[in-house]
């Protein structure tokens, strides 16, 4: 989720805003606005970056020393000037900037809407403009007080910012799942996504916690709870340095990427699934029900990690809902004449969403008549603009070249239309949707177990300081996470890695193992675990070094690899969500002790527009 920035005080809010977001440019956005109080309310936004902003603001009244900023990461309502926020209620005397997910954005809207009121935006943030006047109105009460009963009513994540024409002495923030700080300067405050937009004007902050509002009101400022209790600000001194505070503390954002799966996770199953009625909340279910129901064929379609996904999905599809499923990488399927059925559903999984490759397979698809459904994490981004239904993986903007939240992400998402798509085929009960909903829901859970393996990581990454090849093997689910750890050690290491069904080693790589090669193995508890401890008896017999991947409590595994990784239990189909984090983790370490350039691997694009 984007960036917020506002201020408060006896300086012109207007240059403290625009640098803000632009310190605040890093976490990647697709819109951008402001708001300035100065009599009037006067909000400038649009598409694009900041600096188109600061374009549409020439010559405009930009002074007032009341304001606020947003950089959008779209996840409602794609990017376009509407879109942006800030957003205004009924009357346009209520301002407000989100980060965040409102999940009953929908129902807000339509009893507003009941209730006379008009909305101008797709977004979900607007709704919320519109609930504070409505009930500001109807209790005549306070803007602090409408804004806490309003957040009584909201179901989601928010980082938000409040500001009034007919209150120009008020600012008001909270937050519930997304991150907001407020600095405490000489007279004046500044609130904002992290520290990056306020270090530089104080070094006095709070940050504010789940649940709470930040009021400031006449110059002072108080904290409370949506229960209305009262809490003291803590307040602390910043110590971080501008570019550690934008990685959030972590050396790359790569690092920081890693750490913040379980969020993702969380973020890309959140308000998907009703675990208590064993209901879905996905358009693309709803919307083809149909096609689903009738469906012969599916086509996955991706580049790299993406592809990898894609080698996850068919595994989910074939073995939970019992479609065929063929997985293509774009680059050869859009050439290769492929045979491409009108009742085919072709799956386009895409980060960025503007692979070149990625989104000219689509294309092709579309012109047999398929149907496209896009699986990427950048709203209206060009592939899902060019899908007939899809979703999004509110993974939250990925920096790193290496993807790693996306991933996972992407496989969440996959897991759940592949228990969707089997409901609607009658292949999944309602007994199953609701265990398989549970072991969903234990997932972030259990990646935040799985990352506390990293100081023993760290260790094992020793043994890659030298070696120039590495394999990665794994069988069923494993197999496409021995694909992707291999692919994540190559691009940031440098380090020639290949992944490999296990029991292929004896058609022939086998022939490469000695002591000096380290072999990473995918051997957690599944229906074929007797089967991977054959294969590394065949690696250990050639002394090859092995790193094993583990459920945790094994000691078969254990008396037989050179180091053991343990991760929580999960079913087989989830274990590409779990198993890939140690592998994550590898890569980086791996790359940081060979000096490579983590974020910015040497020949790589974040995004491959190009063929
Ligand atoms: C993954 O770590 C790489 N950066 C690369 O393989 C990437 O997955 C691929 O270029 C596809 O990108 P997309 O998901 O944005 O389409
Ligand atoms: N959900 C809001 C929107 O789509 C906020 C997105 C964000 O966090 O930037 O506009």
């Amino acid at each position: 989720m984007c960036g917020i920035v506002a201020y408060i005080g006896h300086r012109e809010a207007y240059p403290i805003l625009i640098k803000g977001l632009k310190r605040l440019e890093y976490r990647g956005y697709d819109s951008a606005g402001i708001a300035l109080l100065n009599g009037n309310l006067n909000i400038y936004k649009c598409k694009g970056k900041v600096a188109d902003l600061e374009n549409i603001v020439a010559g405009k009244n930009i002074t007032g020393s009341l304001g606020m900023g947003h950089t959008r990461w779209a996840t409602h309502g794609e990017p376009n000037d509407t879109n942006s926020h800030p957003h205004i209620s009924q009357s346009g005397d209520i301002a407000i900037i989100h980060n965040g997910i409102i999940e009953n954005y929908a129902t807000l809207k339509e009893e507003l809407s009941q209730r006379g009121h008009e909305f101008t935006s797709d977004t979900d943030t607007e709704v919320l403009a519109h609930l504070i006047e409505d009930i500001k109105n109807n209790t005549h009460t306070s803007l602090e007080e409408a804004v806490r009963l309003a957040l009584h009513e909201v179901i989601g994540a928010y980082a938000i910012v409040i500001i009034s024409k007919n209150d120009p002495t008020k600012l008001i923030g909270a937050r519930k799942g997304s991150p907001l700080v407020v600095g405490i300067g000489d007279n004046e405050y500044f609130m904002a996504s992290d520290a990056t937009p306020i270090i530089e004007y104080t070094r006095n902050v709070t940050y504010l916690n789940d649940g709470e509002i930040a009021f400031i009101k006449d110059g002072k400022l108080s904290i409370k709870t949506i229960q209305n209790v009262e809490k003291t600000p803590y307040i602390e001194k910043l110590e971080m340095n501008l570019e550690t505070i934008e990685k959030g503390g972590y050396e790359h954002f790569m690092l920081k990427e890693i750490h913040e799966q379980p969020r993702s996770i969380y973020d890309s199953l959140r308000g998907r699934f009703d675990p208590i009625n064993c209901t879905f909340a996905m358009r693309s279910l709803k919307e083809f029900e149909t096609k689903i129901k009738n469906l012969k064929r599916i086509i996955i379609v991706g580049c790299g990690t993406s592809w990898h996904a894609g080698l996850v999905g068919e595994y989910l599809f074939e073995d939970i809902a019992r479609i065929p499923v063929e997985v293509e990488y774009a680059s050869e399927f859009r050439y290769r004449n492929p045979v491409i059925n009108e009742d085919d559903l072709v799956i386009a999984i895409s980060q960025s969403g503007e692979t070149a490759d990625t989104l000219a397979a689509i294309e092709l698809a579309k012109e047999k008549g398929a149907t496209i459904f896009g699986l990427c994490n950048v709203v209206g981004s060009s592939i899902p603009r060019a899908s007939h239904a899809g979703a999004y993986t509110h993974a939250g903007p990925e920096i790193g070249v290496a993807s790693t939240k996306a991933f996972t992400a992407q496989v969440a998402v996959l897991t759940l239309w592949a228990f969707g798509f089997a409901h609607l085929r009658g292949k999944a009960s309602k007994q199953d949707l609701r265990n398989a909903f549970a072991e969903l829901e234990a997932i972030p859970a259990k990646v935040e177990k799985t990352l506390e393996r990293e100081a023993q990581i760290i260790e094992i990454a020793k043994l890659f300081s030298e070696t120039n090849n590495a394999l990665y093997l794994g069988r069923g689910y494993g197999f496409p996470v021995a694909l992707e750890g291999a692919l994540k050690l190559k691009e940031i290491s440098y380090i020639h890695a290949e992944g490999y069904p296990a029991a292929e080693m004896k058609h022939g790589p086998i022939a490469l193992i000695d002591e000096a090669m380290p072999v990473v193995v995918i051997a957690t508890k599944s229906s074929i675990y007797e089967k991977v401890i054959s294969n590394i008896q065949e690696v250990k017999a050639r002394k090859g070094k092995i790193i094993a991947i583990v459920t945790e409590g094994d000691n078969k595994v254990r008396k037989m690899a050179d180091y053991v990784i343990e991760i929580p239990e999960t079913k087989e189909y989830l274990e590409p969500l779990v198993a890939t984090i140690p592998l994550q983790l590898l890569s980086y370490y791996v790359a940081i002790q060979r000096g490579c350039n983590v974020d910015q691997p040497r020949n790589l694009a974040k995004s491959v527009t190009v063929e």
